[in-house]
């Protein structure tokens, strides 16, 4: 038998979805694949809101944190399917990007998802799909440039400040319009470590406050 080219391994269970009587309900799908904090903080930050659900998240990493962080409901009850896929499925089929549709999906947050969003996925989605970069890019992007590889080459470099950057997600990594930046210091003394927590909380800071204002304008 053929492997499913994707499964849900937290089901849709039943969703209180807020009753909206004028407008419509903006929903947004998650792709993470590592520890989630980002894709938790979202979760919380829409958990009471009438206007913007997380309807689902993806992920293409069993082991991914987001995955526990969803079955405990982000640390406020809230019930989101999680689906995880593998590598044929995104980028040999469009099934993905068929759901994404079928699911009336309003805007696509990548949260610590690392694989290249296929053409067709970012076509289906014009300026729909956002990522977040840990750093001040154009510099210190591009492939192989993520997690804790930034913040050593950042401190390596010798840089005084590094940041945040959230943009549009096009076919190459981390070139699409840039929509925030924020900056934080780097310290003589800083480790990548060090250099990390403090991109961390701008992260956590800024990413749900910057996708709010995004939808509020849709
Ligand atoms: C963040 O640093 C983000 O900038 C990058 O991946 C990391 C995800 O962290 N794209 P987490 O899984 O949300 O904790």
């Amino acid at each position: 038998m053929n492997k499913p080219a994707y499964q849900l391994v937290i089901p849709a269970v039943y969703r209180q979805t807020h009753y909206v009587t004028n407008g419509h309900l903006k929903r947004i799908a998650l792709f993470a694949s590592g520890s989630g904090s980002n894709a938790e903080k979202i979760a919380t930050h829409f958990a009471e809101s009438t206007s913007v659900e997380v309807s689902l998240v993806l992920t293409n990493n069993l082991k991914a944190g987001v995955i526990d962080r969803a079955r405990q409901g982000f640390s406020s009850g809230l019930h989101v399917p999680v689906l995880l896929f593998d590598r044929p499925a995104f980028y040999d089929t469009d099934r993905i990007t068929r759901l994404l549709q079928q699911q009336r999906i309003d805007l696509i947050v990548l949260a610590g998802f690392m694989w290249l969003v296929p053409t067709s996925l970012v076509r289906a989605f014009p300026n729909q799909i956002i990522n977040i970069h840990p750093a001040l890019l154009p510099k210190f992007g591009g492939k192989g440039m993520y997690g804790h590889y930034v913040h050593e080459a950042v401190v390596a470099a010798g840089e005084t400040e590094s940041g945040i950057t959230i943009h549009y997600v096009n076919e190459q990594y981390d070139e699409g319009q840039i929509i925030f930046q924020a900056s934080c210091p780097v310290l003589p003394t800083d480790t990548p470590n060090d250099v990390a927590h403090r991109i961390q909380a701008l992260e956590h800071r800024h990413y749900p406050r910057i996708i709010a204002n995004l939808l509020a304008a849709y």
